[in-house]
């Protein structure tokens, strides 16, 4: 049998992380101007702590000034909308990223319209948001579906009137990878399907797709008879699965089943080394283009 062509994330990142060094770099030389991200995470979440430092590591490497403030998991919500309030009117800082999830005491859409939207790196405030479902050139777009829009667009997917399908509805992939693909645009216009928890016949509505964008995090739900043949699969997923022979005694699984999809599919992303890798470095480019706002 056949195996789909690797989408190689890692590889691209690589390429935007140069892209991203260069216009630090020039920053720099013609402004004397260092970009700078604050990370603020609240509690201890271990997946957000990872996550935290994997993206502080490469803002490091690229030139990218970075903090990371803890608070603690009983932090007041007017407590952390202060420490944004400040960040906000600090000229050091260009990006502000508040790690999700929060705890539940705090409302998320409440601190995220906290952000100053010129800050606003993760594209997460509802003027971005509202921005980018209107096609109005938002400042900033969340960086996992701009992450996989890249890839996509990298590896010459054609997009124009393709059939997308796009599992999960959440905020921070599912909606905003619909706003991104159905725009009348370069590199977009799309038919998109948004398939949810309440959706039918999910598997009919998969097995149309030109190109299946799994995002609703459960662990391999996308099967190889879900997926058409010479398909483009994207794994946005990351779930932990017990496994007794891990080290912590867990592994960390796509929502797709990599191994069987791969037979079907025409291409598809490994996970890890596939979404993962892009959306730090779309986060990267995005605290660049911030600075390089403010000097334009
Ligand atoms: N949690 C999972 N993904 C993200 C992201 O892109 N940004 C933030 N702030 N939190 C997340």
């Amino acid at each position: 049998m056949s195996s789909a062509r690797l989408i190689d994330g890692k590889a691209i990142s690589t390429q935007i992380h140069s892209e991203t060094l260069a216009r630090t770099r020039a920053l720099k030389e013609k402004y004397g101007v260092i970009p700078g991200i604050t990370f603020v995470r609240v509690g201890d979440d271990p997946a957000s702590k990872a996550y935290v430092r994997m993206k502080g590591a490469k803002a490091d490497e690229l030139g990218i000034r970075s903090d990371t403030i803890v608070l603690d998991e009983q932090t007041p919500q007017a407590e952390l909308l202060a420490l944004i309030d400040k960040l906000n009117r600090d000229p050091q800082v260009h990006g502000i990223l508040v790690q999700a999830p929060l705890p539940r005491h705090i409302k998320e859409d409440e601190i995220f319209s906290g952000i100053d939207p010129n800050k606003d790196v993760d594209g997460f405030h509802p003027l971005n948001v509202g921005k980018l479902l209107l096609g109005q050139n938002p400042l900033f777009k969340p960086c996992t579906p701009a992450g996989v829009h890249e890839l996509l667009i990298r590896t010459g997917v054609p997009l124009s009137g393709a059939e997308v399908v796009i599992l999960g509805r959440g905020n921070i992939v599912g909606k905003p990878m619909a706003a991104i693909l159905l725009q009348k645009e370069k590199h977009a216009d799309a038919t998109v399907t948004l398939l949810h928890s309440r959706s039918r016949n999910i598997a009919e509505h998969c097995r149309r797709a030109d190109i299946l964008i799994a995002a609703m995090g459960q662990a391999h739900f996308v099967k190889a008879d879900m997926v058409k043949p010479g398909a483009v699969v994207i794994d946005v997923g990351v779930n932990r699965v017990d496994d007794p022979q891990a080290k912590n005694g867990y592994r960390l699984v796509g929502d797709v089943d990599f191994e069987a999809v791969r037979q079907v599919a025409g291409a598809i992303t490994p996970n890890p080394g596939g979404v993962g890798p892009m959306t730090i470095a779309m986060l990267l480019a995005n605290t660049a283009r911030a600075a390089e706002r403010g000097v334009s």
